[in-house]
């Protein structure tokens, strides 16, 4: 592959191939803190057309720590306001001499317009509901660096059984979140129980006709996950649902104290961030021993080292066939 745009099409061994990268590049980097030369010469563009904390200065110290440097696009202040298209934009930025671009925005889909529009790699940084591939790898290296099989780093293992045995929810908004459909993609192909849990006005009757499991009660479901990665409600994408309010939606599916006390030993507690602290989950979990939430951070940069340096090797070898 050039691109990184969703993990649906992804097969099993090449995400744990990039999730074994991403294990690589955080052990050499010391944690994802020290810097190495392995892309020095290469750029990576940045271009953000929605608000972003953790993936897009990630991105950024991603390419940096790897030696590349970093071009940092906005929508607001740029020539956007003057009437420059979407893909107009992107394709002046790729002629300043990028090697990947790095897309957010609020259109599914924008990541595979820009794909076929541009020379360079593209990955996707969120495309609206659709998907937010480096979100699912970082979340799923999350769970086997906690719970994975000592050897999962290891070419021969077999990689649609990594997560096999482990149940896995996401718990909320699922109807408006990339992170869940990239997530759900993903732990499917590498063989977890994956649980949809949420509202019914948030979740769509379509996952249990292709399969999955359901449940509009995180009470029904708590006792026997593994993890759980806890989504926020985006009422930055016209939530004007009937049902819940918040205080109902924080009544029926908040991670709280009484819940962990009622969930297993050893549960992971996880979100993609950023929480809504006591709507989908309570200060005393998100703080608490079994919450992983700001090593899913850290991780994020290792999966997104492992994407560009994976990227650049094919689209190398892609230029040098042709
Ligand atoms: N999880 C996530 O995508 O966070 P940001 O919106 O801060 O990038």
């Amino acid at each position: 592959h050039q691109n990184l745009l969703d993990l649906e099409r992804l097969r099993s061994d090449e995400l744990q191939a990039i999730l074994a990268t991403a294990q690589t590049l955080k052990n050499l980097t010391d944690g994802c803190r020290r810097k190495l030369s392995l892309l020095s010469g290469k750029t990576c563009a940045n271009l953000f057309f929605e608000n972003s904390t953790r993936t897009r200065n990630s991105f950024s110290l991603a390419a940096k720590r790897l030696g590349a440097d970093t071009v940092e696009f906005s929508s607001s202040g740029s020539s956007v306001a003057k009437g420059e298209t979407f893909v107009d934009t992107a394709k002046t930025i790729e002629a300043m001499g990028v090697d990947w671009v790095v897309t957010r925005h609020h259109t599914p889909g924008t990541p595979h317009l820009l794909a076929r529009e541009l020379k360079c790699s593209v990955l996707n940084a969120g495309d609206g509901p659709h998907e937010h591939p480096t979100q699912g790898l970082l979340d799923i290296l999350t769970i086997l660096q906690n719970r994975g099989p000592s050897d999962w780093t290891d070419p021969g293992v077999n990689a649609s059984e990594l997560l096999s045995g482990m149940t896995i929810a996401m718990v909320g908004d699922i109807a408006h979140s990339r992170t869940a459909r990239s997530n759900i993609w993903g732990l499917k192909a590498l063989g977890a129980h994956v649980i949809i849990c949420g509202p019914p006005t948030l979740v769509s009757h379509r996952w249990e006709e292709i399969g999955f499991e359901v449940a509009h009660r995180l009470d029904d479901i708590v006792q026997r996950c593994d993890v759980l990665n806890l989504l926020r409600i985006q009422f930055e994408r016209q939530y004007t649902r009937p049902f819940p309010s918040v205080r109902e939606y924080a009544a029926l599916y908040a991670m709280n104290g009484d819940r962990m006390r009622r969930a297993k030993e050893d549960i992971l507690i996880m979100a993609p961030g950023p929480i809504n602290r006591g709507v989908e989950i309570t200060p005393e979990v998100a703080d608490g021993p079994h919450s992983v939430i700001l090593e899913q951070v850290t991780n994020g940069i290792a999966v997104r080292m492992a994407a560009l340096w994976l990227l650049a090797g094919a689209h190398d070898r892609a230029s040098k066939s042709n």
